[in-house]
C-alpha cells in the first residue's frame, strides 16, 4: 500500500492523518498516512528514511517548512514564490515541493465561502511566511488591489518587490496598519498575532460592508480578530476550510484525483 505521513515537531495534534484518511475511503484510493515526528535538526534525515521504506510523498509543518525547500530536489512555481514547501512528493526524478497552502486559502474563499477575489479589493495582513505563501494564488485570481500591511512595513515592501514581476505590478502595495486607506472586500489576517489573543491595529473601517474576513488560525471558538470583525459587520471564515483544502491540494498531486471537502471539513468543525 502506498504510504504517506506529515512531518512536524510537534506533531501528535496534526488533523492530517484523519483528512486524509477521508479523502482516500471517499476517492476509493488505498493509501496509508501517519504521523512522523522529525528530531528539530532531523527533517533531512527523517524525509530520506521514509523514502528507503518506500514512503510516496508527504506534509510538512511547523517548523519545517522552510527547510523542506532545501530537502528537495525541483520546485514547483508557488513553492519557490512562497519560500516554503508544505507538500513533498517523492517521484522517479526526485523530491518534488510544492505549497498547497495558497491553493487551499483561495478554494476556500471562492468555493466553500462564494466569495470571489476577481475584481475585489483584499487586504492582506502580516508578511511572514504565512502570508507569503498566499500571495501569488491571490494574485492569480486578479483582485482589484492587494494591499500588505504588516507591523514591520520593510518586511511587507520586500513581499510587494517579489511580487511585482508575478503579476503583482499595479496591483500590491504596502503599508503598515496605521497606513491602510480605505474598505476592502476580503480582509485575511496572516500574523501571528491570534497566538497571543492580540489583533492587529488595524481600523475597523477597514471592512467594507459585507466583507469577508479570514483569519488563518482557527479554534472552537473566534479568535479575537474574528470576534473584532464580527463587531464591525463582516462575514467570518476562520482557517480550518483552508486546512482542508491544502490537504485535498495534496491529495490531488499525489494521487491524480481531486477530493470532495465539505463532509470532512463538516465533522473536524464538529469535533473542534
Ligand atoms: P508565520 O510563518 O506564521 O507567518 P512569521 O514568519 O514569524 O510566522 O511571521 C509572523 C507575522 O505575524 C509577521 O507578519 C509579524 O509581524 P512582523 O513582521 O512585524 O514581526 C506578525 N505578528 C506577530 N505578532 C504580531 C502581533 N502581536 N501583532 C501584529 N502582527 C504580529
Amino acid at each position: 500500500m502506498d504510504r504517506y505521513c506529515v512531518f512536524g515537531n510537534p506533531i501528535a495534534h496534526s488533523k492530517s492523518p484523519e483528512i486524509h484518511a477521508a479523502f482516500a475511503a471517499q476517492t476509493g484510493q488505498e493509501l496509508h498516512y501517519e504521523r512522523r515526528l522529525a528530531p528539530i535538526d532531523g527533517f533531512a534525515d527523517a524525509v530520506r528514511g521514509f523514502i528507503a521504506e518506500g514512503g510516496k510523498g508527504a506534509n510538512v509543518t511547523v517548523p519545517f517548512k522552510l527547510e523542506a525547500v532545501k530537502v528537495a530536489q525541483a520546485l514547483t512555481i508557488r513553492a519557490r514564490a512562497a519560500g516554503a514547501v508544505n507538500t513533498l512528493h517523492f517521484t522517479e526524478d526526485g523530491i518534488v515541493g510544492d505549497n498547497t497552502d495558497g491553493a487551499g486559502l483561495v478554494a476556500d474563499i471562492v468555493a466553500n465561502a462564494g466569495v470571489p477575489i476577481t475584481g475585489k479589493r483584499v487586504l492582506l495582513l502580516g508578511a511572514g511566511g504565512a502570508a507569503r505563501g498566499v500571495v501569488l494564488p491571490l494574485l492569480e485570481h486578479r483582485p482589484a488591489q492587494l494591499v500588505i500591511a504588516n507591523r514591520t512595513v520593510a518586511t511587507a515592501e520586500a513581499l510587494v518587490e517579489q511580487f511585482a514581476a508575478l503579476g503583482g505590478e499595479g496591483v500590491v502595495s504596502a503599508c503598515g496598519f496605521a497606513q491602510i486607506e480605505g474598505a476592502f472586500d476580503i480582509v485575511i489576517n496572516a500574523t501571528a498575532a491570534s497566538l497571543s489573543a492580540e489583533v492587529p491595529p488595524v481600523s475597523p473601517s477597514v471592512f467594507a460592508p459585507g466583507a469577508l474576513a479570514f483569519d488563518m488560525m482557527y479554534a472552537a471558538s473566534p479568535t479575537v480578530f474574528l470576534q473584532f470583525a464580527a463587531r464591525h459587520g463582516a462575514q467570518l471564515r476562520d482557517g480550518l476550510g483552508m486546512l482542508v483544502e491544502q490537504a485535498a491540494e495534496a491529495f490531488s498531486l499525489w494521487r491524480g484525483v481531486h477530493p470532495a471537502t465539505a463532509e470532512v471539513l463538516q465533522r473536524l468543525r464538529a469535533q473542534l
